[in-house]
């Protein structure tokens, strides 16, 4: 029996059936308006979350070819995230199950990154070093079980996605940078400018991007406005490879630290192309499986929230109605 699972905690407004670990549908649409901000403006997320929550919800329905009346179970985002965005999710996910007298699944955001590992087709199952990289979190996650992961390392302060956005947003690319930035890079030379590789004499398994954001601030104030544009595509190069190799360079420490039989990576950075490649050769070097998963289901999707509900305790009626989201606090993590 299908499941259907939505995602609203930051700025996408995902809707997604899976029938156990394969996935029928995966809806999502991405709100263009935090452009013209050049970041996500959280009530705005909300406003907009609301007039596409049932759109997308009724489009994943029916790209799966079923109905309500099909479903078995609805799972949803709680947190962490917007909180404003993360309730419209959950109060569209209560309207949907509550009239049916269907259980709810409350589902971790990070743990969806994570789980987008256990779907099909070749799902990977634990245990598995997991690098989940984000907006909002960088984190070597553990992973022994489907329902958690322990935090091996995070980041002391800006989150790897968080930092790239930025970056981009110095060099006129539009927002998410991510993608643009890696556009802009691939025409680049990496070397032309020197970017510091921060944390790489840290023994430790945690991450720092400011440093290197101050950096290109430092760069670009000495090259002038004409010539940061006229250099941007060696400074996106150069930023984007040393935050792949501070990635690159902790997941071989963790590699170092405990023998993991496999290597994945979750978030929207993990679909940047240099960081698939390094974390493949690395791992080809060190003779480890890396899981390659979809770029569809590295960024924010409601498919990861289907695949990790399916290892949540349900919540039965009436007990879920007075559920409520969270913006931060439990991270998947233990
Ligand atoms: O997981 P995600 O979709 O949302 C959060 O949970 O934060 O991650 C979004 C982040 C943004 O910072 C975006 O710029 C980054 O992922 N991103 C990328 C790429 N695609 C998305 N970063 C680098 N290269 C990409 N191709
Ligand atoms: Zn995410």
């Amino acid at each position: 029996m299908p499941l259907l699972a939505i995602e609203t905690s930051c700025d996408d407004t995902c809707a997604a059936v899976l029938d156990g670990p394969r996935v029928l549908s995966n809806v999502i649409s991405s709100q263009s308006e935090h452009e013209r901000y050049g970041g996500v403006v959280p009530e705005v997320a909300s406003r907009h979350h609301l007039e596409l929550a049932v759109p997308v919800v009724d489009a994943a329905l029916a790209d799966a070819g079923v109905t309500f009346g099909d479903l078995d179970s609805v799972a949803v985002t709680a947190g962490p995230g917007l909180i404003g965005a993360l309730l419209v999710g959950l109060s569209t996910a209560k309207a949907i199950a509550a009239p049916r007298r269907l259980p709810l699944l409350p589902t971790n955001h990070l743990q969806g990154h994570v789980a987008a590992n256990f779907l099909e087709p070749d799902p990977l199952e634990p245990p598995f070093l997991c690098l989940i990289a984000s907006g909002g979190h960088t984190i070597l996650a553990g992973v022994r079980d489907h329902q958690s992961f322990e935090i091996l390392g995070e980041t002391l302060d800006d989150a790897a996605g968080e930092a790239i956005d930025k970056a981009a947003r110095m060099l006129g690319l539009g927002f998410p940078g991510g993608p643009e930035l890696e556009r802009l890079a691939a025409s680049g030379d990496p070397e032309a400018f020197s970017f510091p590789v921060a944390m790489s004499r840290d023994p430790g398994l945690g991450f720092s991007f400011s440093g290197l954001k101050t950096a290109l601030v430092y760069i670009c104030r000495d090259l002038g406005e004409d010539g940061t544009a006229e250099r941007a595509a060696d400074l996106a190069a150069g930023f984007q490879a040393a935050v792949v190799g501070q990635l690159v360079s902790k997941v071989g420490r963790a590699l170092d630290a405990e023998a993991w039989p496999a290597v994945a990576l979750g978030g929207g950075v993990a679909a940047n192309g240099p960081l698939r490649e390094a974390v493949s050769s690395l791992c080809e070097e060190r003779g480890i499986p890396f899981k390659e998963v979809s770029r569809e289901l590295c960024t924010d999707n409601a498919a990861m929230i289907g695949s990790a509900a399916r290892f949540v305790d349900p919540l039965v009626f009436p007990d879920y109605l007075s559920f409520d989201a969270f913006a931060t606090g439990p991270r998947g993590g233990r």
